[in-house]
C-alpha cells in the first residue's frame, strides 16, 4: 500500500522570520478573495517584517551619506558604513575585501567585468546554465568559453578541470552561479574555486539564488568574488552588493563618473577616490544598505542551516506530490542523493502553454509562480531539447520584430514563508488542470504571449501617489524573459 506524502514543518512551527504580506489575500478572477500563495522567491522575496521595521526606525535619520555634517548625516554615513560590514560578515569576506553597494546582482556583475582587465589572449570559462546576468557581461569583457549543461556536480567539475588544463587560451576567470535559478541544484563552488586556483584562474560566484537560501564563506570557500541582490534576500529596498579583493578594483576606472567617486577634479583632470566610493557615484541608496545589512544578519541569527533544512523538507514534499500527476515534468538537471537543490522546482504541463499554466494557477487558484525562460534560455533550450532549427526560427521571427513565443516551463519557488499548504494548494491546482482543463477562458495577448481570463473581475489596489492605470487589465508583459 502506498505510503501517504510526509508533510513538511510550517514556518511557525521552526520558529522562521514573519514576512510583510504573510497573510495577503488577493482576488482571484471573479473576484472572491483567497488567501494567496506565494511561489515565486526565485524572482523577488517578500520583506522581512524585520526589515520593514529596521527601515522605519531609520527613515527618521535618513539623510545625506558622505556629504553632510548634520547629526542625521553622521548617523545615515555610520549606518552605510555598518552596513557595508554585515554584509562582509555574511558572506564570510576577507580583510582584503571591499564590499561595494550596487543595485543588484545584474549591476554587480557589469562593474565588476568592466573591472576586470584580462591578459590579453585569456578568456572566461563559464556555463550554459548560468542567468543572463552572469553571460552577456562577461562577452564585453574577454572571448567567453561556456560549458554545456554538465549532467552531474562530478562531471561538472571535470569539465572545469579539463578546460582549464586543455583550453587552447587560458582562462582568466571562472564565472559560474552558486544554485541554479532554474532548477536549483546548488553548485560546488568551493571545489571550483580549488580548480581554477590551481591553474591561476578568478573565481567569481553569482550568488544571486545562493544567498538567501545557503550560508556562504567567501575565505573558507576560497571564492574570490561573489555578486547578490537584496531583493531576492527578503531585503526589497533597491540595494545589492559586489564583494571583490581590494585589488582586482583599487585601480579600476570607474564604471559610473560623477561626484562621491573623486578625491579632486580640474577642469582638465580627475584623481578618483579610494575604494570603495570610487565605484559608488552619486548619492547611494543608503536605505537599501540597511535594508540588506539587516535581512542579512537575520538570515544568520535564523541560521542559514535552519533556512536550508525548511526548504529541503518543502522540496522531497513537492517532489513525492508531484509524483502523483503523470500530466506535470519537473525538469533537473541533476538528481540524486548528494545533490543539494534549492526549493525551486522548473516543470512543464503537457498539452498546456507555461502562460497558460501561470495565469490559470493566478487567475483562478491564487498561486503566483514565475514562466518563461528565467533569463536563463541557453538553460532552457537544453532542459526543453530544443534543436538549433527551432532556435533558428525563434530568432529570425524576433529579428523581422514579429512575437513568437519562446518556448518556456513554470517555475515555483520557496522562501522563509512557504508552507506544506502551499504545497498542497499547487498540487491541487494541477491536479484539476491536468484533469479538468482550466475552468475559465482566457485571452491571449498576442504581443506578449501572456494569458488573461475574458472575464477578469480583479481589481487592482490604489496606492498614494500613484496615478490609476486601467485597473481591470491584469495581464502584464512578464512572461518570455
Ligand atoms: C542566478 C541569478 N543570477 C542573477 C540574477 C539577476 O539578479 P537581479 O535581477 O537582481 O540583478 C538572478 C535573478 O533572477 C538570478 O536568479
Amino acid at each position: 500500500m502506498a505510503t501517504a506524502p510526509t508533510r513538511a514543518a510550517s514556518p511557525a512551527a521552526l520558529q522562521l522570520p514573519l514576512l510583510a504580506g504573510h497573510d495577503l489575500q488577493v482576488p482571484l478572477a471573479g473576484g472572491e478573495l483567497r488567501p494567496y500563495v506565494n511561489l515565486d522567491y526565485a524572482a523577488s522575496t517578500p520583506a522581512m517584517e524585520r526589515v520593514v521595521d529596521a527601515v522605519n526606525a531609520f527613515l527618521p535619520w535618513y539623510a545625506s551619506v558622505h556629504r553632510g555634517a548634520g547629526f542625521p548625516s553622521q548617523v545615515s554615513t555610520r549606518a552605510h558604513e555598518a552596513a557595508r560590514h554585515a554584509i562582509a560578515g555574511f558572506v564570510g569576506a576577507r580583510p582584503s575585501d571591499h564590499v561595494v553597494f550596487v543595485r543588484n546582482t545584474t549591476e554587480a556583475l557589469n562593474l565588476l567585468a568592466s573591472c576586470l582587465e584580462l591578459a590579453p589572449g585569456h578568456v572566461v570559462l563559464s556555463t550554459a546554465v548560468e542567468h543572463h546576468a552572469n553571460m552577456l557581461p562577461w562577452r564585453r569583457c574577454a572571448p567567453v568559453v561556456a560549458l554545456q549543461p554538465p549532467p552531474s556536480p562530478e562531471a561538472l567539475l571535470e569539465e572545469v578541470r579539463a578546460a582549464l588544463e586543455v583550453s587552447k587560451r587560458p582562462v582568466g576567470v571562472v564565472s559560474i552561479t552558486g544554485a541554479s535559478n532554474v532548477t536549483g541544484e546548488v553548485f560546488p563552488i568551493a571545489e571550483v574555486a580549488r580548480l581554477a586556483h590551481e591553474h591561476g584562474a578568478k573565481v567569481v560566484v553569482d550568488a544571486a539564488q545562493l544567498a538567501p537560501h545557503r550560508a556562504i564563506d567567501m575565505a573558507a570557500s576560497d571564492v574570490d568574488c561573489i555578486a547578490l541582490s537584496g531583493h531576492k534576500m527578503y531585503a526589497p529596498f533597491g540595494a545589492g552588493a559586489l564583494v571583490a579583493p581590494h585589488a582586482w578594483l583599487c585601480d579600476a576606472e570607474p564604471m559610473l563618473a560623477g561626484g562621491g567617486a573623486v578625491s579632486y577634479v580640474t577642469l582638465d583632470d580627475v584623481s578618483w577616490a579610494a575604494l570603495p566610493d570610487r565605484l559608488e557615484a552619486g548619492s547611494p541608496n543608503v536605505v537599501g544598505a540597511v535594508a540588506l545589512a539587516t535581512a542579512a544578519t537575520a538570515l544568520q541569527d535564523v541560521g542559514l542551516d535552519r533556512v536550508a533544512a525548511h526548504e529541503r523538507e518543502l522540496c522531497a514534499y513537492l517532489d513525492e506530490r508531484l509524483r502523483e500527476l503523470p500530466h506535470v515534468h519537473p525538469l533537473r538537471l541533476w538528481d540524486g542523493e548528494n545533490v543539494d537543490r534549492l526549493g525551486v522546482c522548473t516543470f512543464t504541463v503537457d498539452g498546456l502553454d507555461h502562460a497558460l499554466a501561470a495565469a490559470v494557477l493566478s487567475a483562478e487558484h491564487g498561486i503566483g509562480v514565475r514562466h518563461g525562460c528565467f533569463c536563463a534560455h541557453p538553460y532552457i533550450v537544453h532542459l526543453l531539447g530544443i534543436g538549433d532549427e527551432e532556435s533558428n526560427r525563434v530568432r529570425a521571427a524576433l529579428s523581422r520584430g514579429e512575437h513568437h513565443s519562446i518556448p518556456g516551463a513554470v517555475r515555483a519557488s520557496f522562501g522563509l514563508g512557504t508552507t506544506p499548504e502551499h504545497i498542497d494548494r499547487l498540487v491541487d491546482a494541477l491536479t484539476e488542470m491536468t484533469t479538468q482543463g482550466p475552468r475559465l477562458e482566457y485571452r491571449e495577448d498576442p504581443e506578449t504571449g501572456d494569458f488573461t481570463p475574458v472575464d477578469d473581475r480583479r481589481t487592482f489596489p490604489a496606492f498614494d501617489g500613484l496615478p490609476d492605470l486601467d485597473t481591470t487589465r491584469t495581464g502584464v508583459a512578464c512572461g518570455q524573459f
